[in-house]
């Protein structure tokens, strides 16, 4: 799109420069106003206290509640008939509540969970479908200071005993079962599973909605249905005054180990920085029907399908299943029979409705919307244009927001509620308010434009994670050492002459596989774990909807010979140990790993290799024969 034209320029940047600046060098002054913004119990002694950092801590001081926030506060207001939420079950069904409804049943829900003996602190894990129970607990056990650690529930039942075990969870929320295209997927039997290998766990509460049979433990497990009729509806549960820095959740991520770190939030800071950041990026109105399409298993549905809308007192929708079942044309057809004015949803997902092809958004009337969004990947600008032209009929801008688990919402986006700079298709454009992002080299010195560097924060921010659960050290060596003093995302990132910022993926040793994040050392411990298997090195191969898929290096003991059926097994064994979303494309079976003289595998080496570019510096290289047989191997 070229140099912006002047005029337009000068408004944006006048804008949002001034509130950027303001953030920036008076951040203290700026969080204190901004922070007003939410109901407090009490106020805060002070802004930021960074007397340990990095451990900062935002707000000390003040009390505050998350459930508190998320309704009550709208019960004294008109939006108390509003509905806050909006559900679609996959068969079609449609439930609808009002802000005064959900606080019944998030009040309800609060009393059943003290019932439990569940008090401020525990934690509470949860392996749930995207019904509306989920929000509703996670807002009950907000209300009571319990700390919620939802758990994906795609991943298989290893990992989620790992998570359990991590968060030491006392209490455990799921359901019969959950439908995917139809199908159940028996999430009571993962979680009986998963519970051989716990011990914190003491109940499990089981929401019916497959009518599954299950096995339910005796003095253990307990039907939600059966136990909820015994709670009055106008039971009220005190919202507790929590510490801004109470943890309001755990939420497992992937990183560089082949452990996946438990990222842990704070109440206050994050509700800030869920709240400004919703505003600023998608300049939400009362008569906004907001869709985010992520599953709350994730930071995006945590953020944006349950905290922030219902902060801002929004119409929020939720999906049961899957986008393109009975038919392509699900999602649209969810569009229009609701009236989504704002739609939030991650490139991975565009690039699948593109094959389909237009005839599907076509079949609909999309002309409620207003705004669209994008996230978890960087999006390549055929997926961009067909989304911008095809979904929003060119009328729609889009935001693309960068952020991550950690940061707790949007860091870079265009900030459509302060002035919308002109758009670039792939960019981010540039930071939110109180976001000092920068791209620096090797030796964290700025890069010229155009050129890769290392995406940093270089200030703290209020929706920062407090930490990793349990290990402070990883924390500090994960996000502070790269370059000491500043936040390190691990993404690779560019500036252009004008100052935009464009992401162009992981730096590290993690993949986006389909917008999720995947460890490929996860992987790799899944794999060397089968008696065939020596070494393996797992890296990203460009897949043209996923994005990247794992594909899988693997050295095979003395003793076993490849096989097609070795394959298979190797790969059902990842998916068995994580989940089917990290399922190796493919198993290459190799005589040797490239590796450094040192012992070092050369991931970026098999990566290059994989995507057919080229290898690079090779002079540490242990055995180059190795190599050129593997090179042999990708040429044909
Ligand atoms: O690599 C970046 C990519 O997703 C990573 C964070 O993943 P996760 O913690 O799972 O959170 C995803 C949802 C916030 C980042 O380090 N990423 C996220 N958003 C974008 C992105 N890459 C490019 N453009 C984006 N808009």
């Amino acid at each position: 799109m070229g140099v912006l034209p002047t005029e337009e320029k000068k408004i944006f940047l006048n804008k949002l420069e001034e509130i950027r600046q303001k953030a920036l060098e008076h951040p203290e002054e700026f969080w204190d106003e901004h922070a007003r913004a939410l109901d407090w119990f009490k106020q805060w002694d002070k802004v930021l206290d960074d007397k340990d950092k990095p451990s900062y801590r935002w707000f000390v001081g003040g009390k505050i509640n998350a459930s508190y926030n998320a309704l009550d506060r709208h019960l004294k207001t008109w939006r108390k008939n509003k509905v806050a939420l909006i559900w679609e079950g996959e068969n079609g069904e449609v439930k609808k509540y009002t802000y005064r409804d959900l606080y019944v049943e998030v009040n309800r829900a609060a009393e059943l969970l003290k019932n439990f003996g569940v008090t401020k602190g525990d934690r509470i894990a949860f392996y749930m479908p995207m019904i509306p129970e989920l929000p509703i607990f996670m807002l009950a056990a907000a209300r009571i200071g319990a700390i919620h650690t939802v758990v994906f529930s795609g991943f298989s039942s290893d990992a989620l005993a790992k998570r359990i075990n991590d968060a030491k969870a006392k209490l455990l929320i799921t359901a019969d079962g959950g439908f995917r295209r139809g199908k159940v997927i028996p999430l009571k039997e993962i979680v009986d599973k998963a519970l051989d290998s716990t011990i914190s766990v003491e109940n499990v509460i089981v929401v019916k909605r497959t009518g599954t049979k299950v096995n339910m433990v005796e003095g253990r497990d307990f039907w939600y249905h059966e136990l909820i009729e015994g709670i009055p509806r106008n039971v009220y549960v005190e919202p507790e005054r929590l510490d801004a820095n109470h943890p309001l959740f755990i939420l497992y991520t992937s990183g560089t180990t082949g452990t996946p770190k438990g990222v842990y939030h704070s109440t206050g800071g994050y509700l800030v920085w869920v709240y400004w950041t919703l505003k600023w990026a998608f300049d939400p109105h009362d008569d906004d029907i907001w869709w985010c399409t992520a599953d709350i298993g994730w930071i995006t549905g945590h953020s944006y399908i349950v905290y922030a809308p219902l902060l801002h007192g929004l119409t929020s929708l939720m999906y049961e299943g899957a986008p393109d079942y009975p038919a392509p044309d699900r999602w649209w057809s969810i569009i229009e029979k609701h009236g989504v004015t704002i739609f939030y949803t991650a490139p991975t997902a565009i690039r699948m409705f593109m094959r389909y092809g237009r005839k599907w958004v076509d079949m609909h009337d999309l002309s409620s919307l207003r705004l669209l969004g994008t996230v978890g990947e960087p999006i390549n600008p055929e997926a961009w244009e067909w989304y911008y032209e095809v979904v929003g009929k060119k009328r729609c801008p889009i935001i693309d927001t960068w952020w991550q688990t950690e940061t707790g919402g949007f860091m870079i986006a265009p900030a459509a509620g302060i002035a919308l700079p002109p758009l670039k298709p792939g960019s981010a454009t540039f930071p939110l308010p109180g976001v000092d992002a920068d791209v620096v080299d090797e030796d964290g010195k700025p890069v010229p434009p155009n050129t890769r560097g290392y995406l940093v924060i270089k200030k703290p921010w209020p929706g920062m994670l407090l930490g990793v659960w349990g290990d402070l050290k990883r924390y500090v060596d994960t996000y502070w050492s790269r370059f000491p003093g500043w936040y390190y995302p691990g993404d690779y990132a560019m500036r252009d002459e004008e100052g935009y910022f464009w992401i162009l993926g992981r730096a590290d040793e993690v993949l986006k596989v389909a917008a999720h994040r995947i460890g490929t050392m996860e992987i790799e411990s899944a794999l060397v774990a089968h008696p065939a298997v020596a070494e393996a090195a797992v890296v990203g191969k460009p897949d043209p909807v996923k994005g990247e898929v794992p594909l899988a290096f693997v050295v095979l003991r003395e003793g076993y010979e490849p096989s097609r059926e070795l394959e298979e097994e190797l790969i059902n064994l990842v998916a068995e140990n994580i989940g089917p979303i990290a399922r190796p494309a493919g198993i290459v079976f190799v005589r040797k790993l490239p590796k450094t003289r040192s012992g070092k595998i050369m991931r970026r080496v098999l990566k290059a290799i994989v995507r057919g570019e080229d290898v690079g510096d090779i002079t540490t290289i242990e055995d180059r024969s190795a190599l050129e047989e593997l090179i042999e191997m990708f040429k044909s």
